[in-house]
């Protein structure tokens, strides 16, 4: 009944977990001070790159991964995610998810944030905030005998409060020496069939919410992987890894700028 059950992890993988999760932390904390109007992305993709291998002595996950092409995933503005590092700078107002994953041991950590260059509009902070508060909202819910449903049906709940979507074609994913472990999938909206995806300790996955200004609807670009909000609005994600403990959860992925204290508000 509950598909799940295969993925629990034992101690010895937790604890690489642990360790692949604060490594692709500490890569979103490294490359902070880079982040700014000017510089390219290709830029900050060959410092994460650089970084990895040679002071972290990990594996950048997502280069060569289906052929993806980089290090990191750069997408700005309307982009939802997967966007791809490139040749061009950094402007004042742009909104800009890096989402990294490492892999260390075999086992891979996975987290992203928003990062907003310069002068930003209101209502693009705004759109930052709720996907926030949406994937902190998520994580506060997770414990053991807590369905997926729920977690999806709050994320969702979350964007239609603020006028916002929550989009449907991506999705959070079990991890651990699988970059996406097939057949756990968090959806980020209400679906009937997550009802018996129930959490259980041990589990290792992500919750990564998009949250869109306009629709939901996605469309991939000819370079195979951007995808973009159809309508053009703004996008905004969040991402970390976390664990099913006995009581609740650990966030694997969590920064120095981040407290657990802020995420339980929500
Ligand atoms: N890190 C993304 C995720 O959260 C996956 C990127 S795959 C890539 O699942 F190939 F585009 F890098
Ligand atoms: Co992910
Ligand atoms: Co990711």
């Amino acid at each position: 009944m509950n598909q799940l059950l295969k993925y629990i992890k034992s101690p010895s993988e937790i604890e690489k977990m642990r360790t692949a999760g604060q490594l692709a932390a500490q890569v979103l904390e490294m490359i902070t001070p880079y982040v700014k109007k000017g510089v390219t992305t290709e830029y900050l993709d060959q410092l994460c790159h650089d970084y990895i291998i040679n002071t972290q002595n990990a594996i950048p996950a997502c280069l060569g991964y289906r052929g993806y092409p980089k290090t990191i995933c750069t997408s700005i503005n309307h982009v939802i995610c997967h966007g791809i590092p490139k040749d061009k700078k950094l402007k004042d107002g742009d909104i800009l998810n890096i989402d990294i994953t490492v892999i260390k041991d075999g086992y891979h950590g996975d987290t992203s944030r928003m990062f907003l260059i310069g002068k930003v509009k209101p209502i693009h902070q705004k759109l930052c905030e709720i996907a926030q508060q949406s994937l902190y909202a998520g994580i506060s819910m997770v414990k053991p005998n807590v369905s997926l449903r729920s977690i999806g049906r709050k994320i969702e709940q979350i964007a239609k409060a603020n006028h916002m979507s929550s989009v449907r074609d991506f999705c959070g994913h079990g991890i651990g020496k699988d970059f996406h472990e097939s057949g756990f999938q968090v959806l980020h909206y209400d679906d009937p069939s997550a009802e018996n995806d129930i959490l259980q300790p041990g589990m290792t996955f992500t919750i990564e919410p998009m949250i869109n200004l306009g629709g939901h609807q996605t469309r991939l670009l000819a370079d195979g992987w951007t995808a973009v909000t159809k309508d053009r609005s703004y996008s905004a994600q969040y991402e970390h890894t976390l664990l099913v403990t006995e009581s609740g959860y650990e966030v694997l992925t969590l920064r120095s700028d981040e407290s657990l204290d802020q995420i339980t508000k929500f």
